[in-house]
């Protein structure tokens, strides 16, 4: 298979990725059996995961979704971790089952963020779904409910993950090369602004 420019390997081929999703749709039907479940995605990177996992499971589900952007200090007025929300949800979730979709949880610090925020709108249960899960580099606790793989400390893409906002199309999650000459020599797992 030829990879596109900066893609070093593929870490989770498109099969991979199907087979655990409906896995892990799999063991959500099981849990939610006879409730309906809100999933909510982050804007953009969640989206491609979302939309999979969503027709792996087999009860009654809703999609909403909700727009992040993030600092790292570097940008004016940011906090390192500061997190905030650029569009918000279109609906309440008070008293709803909610699942925080996301593509990746990292540091922890947008999902934290996030989880905080929806918490305080009293949905009747909160849980999260990661489609990958870097644990190595994790600097607050996130309680990761289900997830489908846990990657190594390697800038990734595909499966909504994005470098630059490309790739995130990829089928595949795939490792980026920082030896590839394009864009920055290492592709910065701190870039200053990052949407989703
Ligand atoms: P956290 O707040 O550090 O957990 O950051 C999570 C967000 O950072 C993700 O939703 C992505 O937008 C971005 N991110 C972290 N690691 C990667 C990566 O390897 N590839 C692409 N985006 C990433
Ligand atoms: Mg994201």
């Amino acid at each position: 298979m030829s990879l596109p420019p900066g893609v070093e390997r593929v870490l989770f081929t498109e099969e991979q990725v199907s087979e655990r999703i409906r896995e892990v749709g799999a063991q959500i039907s099981a849990k939610y059996s006879g409730r309906d479940l809100k999933l909510i995605g982050v804007l953009k990177g969640s989206v491609f995961f979302l939309t999979e996992l969503a027709r792996a499971v087999d009860i009654p589900v809703k999609v909403d979704f909700l727009a992040i952007s993030s600092f790292t200090g570097l940008t004016a007025g940011g906090a390192p971790g500061m997190v905030r929300i650029a569009k918000d949800l279109d609906d309440p979730i008070q008293g709803e089952d909610i699942m925080l979709v996301e593509d990746i949880i990292d540091t922890g610090f947008t999902a934290r963020y996030l989880l905080q925020t929806l918490a305080g709108r009293e949905p009747r249960t909160l849980a999260v779904c990661t489609l990958l899960d870097r644990t190595v580099r994790r600097i607050v606790q996130v309680p990761v409910d289900f997830r489908c793989f846990e990657i190594p400390d390697r800038f990734v893409v595909g499966c909504g993950l994005d470098y630059k906002q490309s790739y995130r199309n990829l089928g595949y999650i795939a490792v980026m090369n920082p030896e590839s000459g394009i864009g920055p020599a290492q592709p910065s797992l701190h870039p200053e602004t990052r949407h989703g």
